[in-house]
């Protein structure tokens, strides 16, 4: 087993509320496993995925990843564990505009000491970037930049990818490409892929689905 989630509970208090996102949240994820995450919108995906991701902490319960304590680490401890072992995608691509494609791909790579030329140059291929490295985020399509997202994601070879609705700005030929190369890198890298999403058609793709609901996996 690579993740594992148990009972966690996350709340957001507002002046005059508080809202109960995650109410006892128990799961697991095995290496290499592809899993798609699903439910109504507000249902709390993004929160509970920032949480295995190390993004976010919950109030109370447990997140293991790779035999490491995500929720029992501080600041720090949870950087490294972003660094070392996670990727993410997220729906708005979340490139550093003033970075060119190649220095997007390399920036996590780069951070987790694991920069490889050979590789980069490989992923650049793959993600049919060939030609485009020296473009800046502004200058590409949704879906060349979203490419580019899921390159810097994987180029430190993380084992585990997790995506936040990342096709969900994105037409459906686009889309279709776009899961195609997530699900044929990963298989590539041996990472473990946690995705969330609406729709129905790309969570088929995926090994097993999870269904978020009233703060619990259905
Ligand atoms: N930082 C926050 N402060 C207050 N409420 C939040 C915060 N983040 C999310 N929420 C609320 O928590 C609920 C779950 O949000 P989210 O995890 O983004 O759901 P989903 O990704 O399933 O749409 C929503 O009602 C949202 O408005
Ligand atoms: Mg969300």
């Amino acid at each position: 087993m690579l993740l594992r989630a148990i009972d966690l509970h996350k709340s957001y208090r507002t002046d005059d509320a508080v809202l109960n996102v995650l109410q006892g949240v128990d799961l697991t994820v095995d290496a290499g496993e592809t899993v798609a995450l699903t439910g109504e919108s507000g249902s709390g995906k993004s929160t509970l995925l920032h949480i295995l991701g190390a993004l976010d902490t919950p109030d109370s319960g447990a997140v293991t990843l790779d035999g490491l304590d995500v929720t029992g680490t501080n600041d720090r401890g949870r950087a490294d564990i972003r660094c070392r072992l996670t990727g993410m995608v997220f729906q708005q691509y979340n490139l550093v505009p003033s970075l060119n494609v190649m220095d997007n791909l390399r920036l996590q790579a780069r951070l987790a000491g694991r920069d490889d030329p050979g590789w980069n140059n490989a992923l650049i291929a793959r993600l049919g970037l060939t030609g485009q490295e020296r473009k800046y985020p502004e200058q590409l399509s949704g879906g060349q930049q979203q490419r580019v997202a899921i390159g810097r994601a994987l180029a430190p070879r993380p084992r585990l990818l997790l995506a936040d609705e990342p096709t969900g700005n994105l037409d459906a030929e686009t889309s279709d490409a776009v899961m195609s190369l997530m699900l044929a890198l990963v298989d590539e890298v041996g990472a473990a892929f946690l995705m969330v999403t609406h729709s129905s058609r790309m969570a088929a793709m995926l090994g097993r689905r999870l269904q978020l609901s009233a703060g619990r996996i259905a």
